[in-house]
């Protein structure tokens, strides 16, 4: 789960700030808030929950683990990608795809909350530093 979520987060923080990069050069800041998500929830919220799944190998074992993997990662893609569609053709006709990629994200940060709460205690690993 570590390296799956440390790996898929690299990806993401590549494009994030490509995307920024480019936004910066052509002056365009209609995206800012794609690029921002692209990097708060795919760089640095998967690198948190690859980190944290690894301090808690107990916690990334479980199917919801594996529950929150696929809410988070089809989510985040259909919620920025259904998004950035919009402000590209300026119309408002994904804004549906775009609620519920965002639901996805969200209800797999409960199932994040509750894995942990339920299968961190005392579970922080004494192998690892
Ligand atoms: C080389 C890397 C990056 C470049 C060139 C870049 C560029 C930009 C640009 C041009 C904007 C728009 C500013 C505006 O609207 O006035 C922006 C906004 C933003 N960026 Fe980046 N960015 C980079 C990396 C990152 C990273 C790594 C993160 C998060 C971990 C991030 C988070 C944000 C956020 C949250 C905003 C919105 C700020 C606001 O609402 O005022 N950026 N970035
Ligand atoms: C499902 C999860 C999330 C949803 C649905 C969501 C939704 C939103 C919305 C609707 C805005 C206003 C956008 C605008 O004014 O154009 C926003 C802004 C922002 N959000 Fe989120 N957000 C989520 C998760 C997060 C997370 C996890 C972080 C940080 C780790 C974050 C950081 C920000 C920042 C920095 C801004 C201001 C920059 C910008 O987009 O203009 N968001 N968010």
């Amino acid at each position: 789960m570590t390296s799956r979520f440390l790996k898929i987060a690299v990806v993401y923080f590549v494009i994030g700030i490509c995307m920024g990069l480019y936004m910066g050069i052509v002056q365009q800041f209609q995206y800012t808030t794609v690029h921002a998500h692209i990097n708060l929830l795919g760089w640095v919220s998967m690198s948190l929950f690859g980190i944290i799944y690894y301090i808690y190998p107990t916690a990334s074992q479980t199917k919801l683990a594996s529950i929150h993997f696929w809410l988070h990662n089809l989510g985040l893609p259909i919620m920025q990608g259904t998004l950035f569609v919009m402000i590209l053709t300026n119309n408002h006709s994904l804004v549906l795809f775009t609620i519920i990629g965002s639901i996805m994200v969200v209800v797999g940060a409960v199932l994040f909350m509750i894995n942990l709460f339920s299968h961190s205690a005392n579970q922080a690993s004494s192998s690892h530093p």
